[in-house]
């Protein structure tokens, strides 16, 4: 299969088209990982069981690691114990849960998350995990189940006969996918945005948009899209798409479509895509740093609050506000 690739392609369309289809994922953070727990970016807690507020996430995170009643920190420097019971939406804030969930060969396991089945009653409800599991093994068309977290009391068994549409926080229950049928689950990829059940539409050779099927499927399209920086989608069906997409068809099932961040993602910052900060006023410039060079310089500078792909650098926390397309403006996320 031959990918055409052009100098020439329309940046414009492909920013337009990403803004238009993830707008209110414009501001994402990049959560550094912390090993045992399962982060939730861009999130806070909403109802919990009391809060403690340390001085630093390290403070937090140290005294979370050390107490077996401890569910949960986060980046602001608290902990929770007890049960966190919803989050909410809020840019630039990682939450940490502790994992639950046992791992099973064969399937990835998501902690404190539930299933969203695009027909509810497509289930089979056991009272075991081992029960559930052994019903959705021998199902071809079981792309995932679910159960309560061994320390857990609440939540359901229950396995899928059918399409999965999201995952959502639900304390206590651990949601395994099959790795074998990621078409009908849309496991969350990182560094892209998760269009469920679509299809995309090349802009067929319009400035050298193009997309191409490859013969290995969606391990080969993951993989070609993850080292071309030109590679704006994947699907499951082994499409790469290169420069604009001129659409995506929705409620395609048993395709996953994954935009690719028009941000790259860096651990520690929240890249604001197509936002300037136009006011505050920046402590220096550096033209000539490479894109990862000036992450670096920021990330090891502690007086260094945010950059932008100008590469200026601010000391003052930058507030993205002025759209300037085709940028990417990134913030310190406190904590790190
Ligand atoms: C869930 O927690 C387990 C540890 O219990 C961990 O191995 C796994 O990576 C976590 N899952 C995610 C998606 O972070
Ligand atoms: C800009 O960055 C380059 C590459 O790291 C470095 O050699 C140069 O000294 C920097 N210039 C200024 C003014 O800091």
């Amino acid at each position: 299969m031959a990918l055409v690739s052009s100098s020439a392609f329309p940046l414009g369309v492909v920013l337009l088209l990403a803004a238009a289809a993830t707008c209110n994922a414009a501001a994402k953070t990049a959560c550094p990982s912390r090993t045992g727990y399962q982060v939730f970016p861009d999130m806070r807690y909403g109802t919990t069981s009391s809060v403690i507020t340390f001085s630093s996430m390290s403070a937090a995170e140290s005294a979370c690691g050390s107490d077996t009643t401890c569910v949960s920190f986060n980046n602001l420097g608290e902990t929770v114990h007890g049960t966190v019971i919803t989050l909410t939406a809020a840019v630039g804030v990682c939450v940490y849960m502790k994992g639950v969930c046992p791992v099973k060969l064969r399937y990835t396991a998501y902690n404190h998350s539930a299933m969203k089945l695009y027909n509810e009653g497509d289930v089979n409800v056991g009272s075991t995990a081992a029960a559930v599991q052994t019903a959705c093994n021998t199902n071809a068309n079981c792309p995932g189940f679910s159960t309560p977290g061994s320390a857990s009391s609440i939540g359901t068994f229950y396995a899928a006969r059918g399409i999965i549409t999201g995952l959502y926080f639900q304390y206590g229950q651990c949601t395994y996918l099959k790795d074998s049928l990621q078409s009908y689950s849309c496991p969350p990829k990182y560094g892209y945005s998760n269009m469920y059940h679509t299809r995309a539409d090349s802009a067929g050779g319009d400035h050298g948009s193009s997309s191409g099927k490859l013969s290995g499927g969606a391990r080969e399209a993951e993989m070609a899209c993850k080292v071309n920086p030109k590679c704006t989608a994947w699907s499951t069906d082994g499409k790469v798409q290169i420069g604009g997409i001129s659409k995506l068809e929705t409620a395609q099932y048993g395709t996953c479509t994954y935009l690719k961040d028009p941000c790259p993602p860096m651990a520690g910052f929240t890249a604001y895509a197509d936002f300037t900060d136009a006011t505050t006023a920046y402590s220096f410039q550096n033209k000539t740093l490479c894109v990862a060079d000036t992450y670096k310089r920021c990330l090891d500078d502690a007086t260094c609050l945010g950059f932008d792909m100008m590469r200026k650098f601010w000391t003052s926390k930058p507030s993205p506000t002025t759209q300037l397309l085709g940028t990417c403006t990134y913030v310190r996320a406190s904590g790190y």
